[in-house]
């Protein structure tokens, strides 16, 4: 079994055995090669997640760097999701779920008892499988987080300002749409409902509404598995692109996807442990673990 973490400056550490007649040593060389494109936007260091009886997630550390792409691939039910909502807190909404370790986000503990869950959320937004756009018009889907958060000013204020606040709002619409790749396809409906546009361009409202919230982190749960390959193109294209200024981490059942579109991946196996994270061409090419080798040739899963 590997224990495989990065530390900020990119070197790995490690406690594992090789499988693969390499030395430990030769290992360690490949992997201290690998440098992150940046910091570590998110620490994540024991954590361990328990539905009653059921201990989903055991004692998984690992570092997720800034403005890339990280996968996270396994078999069903090995934890992918809990993971990722334990990201932003989402499994504080979860009677049933216990989550126990650390989690910082630019260096500051996500679960302390003082952390505004709401301003986290904004910071560390999120995309479900299921596209879920509000039953509103395409504009007002966009614009309603930033009116949440006072970033568009609503009411009296509003009205004092008068159209100065329109333009503000106008503005925001459109570059959120533009920087989710779907102002061109949306421009003339931005009045229409959004339940009447298609599920791909329903997928990418979702990610225009994290970009107008200035979400810093996106997390992604299997965003294109309900898509057809045309759709799952340009959401793959625009994680890509996100990638330049977003930490995006995406739960992929399609390992060819995670392959194409991550700088990282982790593989979390069955009973929720995390048990190879590394560059994503070392975990398809040349994995250390012959488990993971297995899973990503296609052996079981
Ligand atoms: N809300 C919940 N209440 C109780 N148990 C849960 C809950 N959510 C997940 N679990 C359990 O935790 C374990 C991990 O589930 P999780 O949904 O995180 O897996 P997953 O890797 O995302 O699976 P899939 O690929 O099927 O989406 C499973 O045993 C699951 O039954
Ligand atoms: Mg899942």
């Amino acid at each position: 079994m590997s224990n495989v973490k990065f530390n900020q400056s990119g070197e790995a550490q490690s406690t594992s055995t090789t499988t693969t007649g390499e030395t430990e040593e030769e290992i360690q060389d490949d992997w201290t090669d690998y440098q992150f494109k940046g910091e570590a936007k998110l620490s994540v260091s024991d954590l361990d997640v328990h539905y009653g009886a059921d201990h989903a997630l055991k004692g998984v550390s690992m570092e997720i760097p800034e403005e890339s792409v990280t996968a996270l691939i396994g078999p069903s039910g090995c934890g992918k999701s809990t993971f990722l909502r334990c990201l932003n807190r989402m499994n504080d909404r979860i009677s049933a779920a216990e989550v126990d370790g650390s989690v910082e986000l630019d260096g500051e503990e996500i679960y302390q008892d003082r952390v505004n869950l709401v301003e986290l959320r904004k910071r560390v937004g999120m995309v479900f499988q299921s596209p879920n756009p509000f039953p509103k018009s395409v504009k007002d889907n966009i614009s309603y987080g930033p009116r949440k958060h006072g970033d568009i000013k609503t009411g009296l204020v509003a009205q004092m300002l008068g159209r100065a606040n329109k333009d503000e709002e106008d503005e925001l619409v459109e570059r959120a749409l533009r920087n989710a790749a779907l102002w061109d396809e949306v421009k003339d409906r931005l009045d229409d409902n959004a339940l009447g546009l298609s599920g791909g361009q329903q997928q990418r409202l979702c990610i225009a509404r994290c970009l107008a919230v200035d979400s810093e982190v996106i997390l992604m749960d299997e965003p294109a598995s309900a898509l057809d390959p045309i759709a799952t193109a340009k959401i793959e294209d625009l994680v890509t692109d996100l990638a330049e200024k977003y930490t995006v981490v995406v739960v992929t059942h399609n390992m060819q996807q995670a392959a194409r579109i991550s700088d990282q991946t982790a593989v979390f196996l069955t009973g929720g442990e995390l048990v190879e994270y590394d560059k994503t061409e070392k975990i398809f090419e040349n994995p250390e673990s012959q488990r993971v080798e297995d899973y990503v040739s296609g052996k079981f899963g």
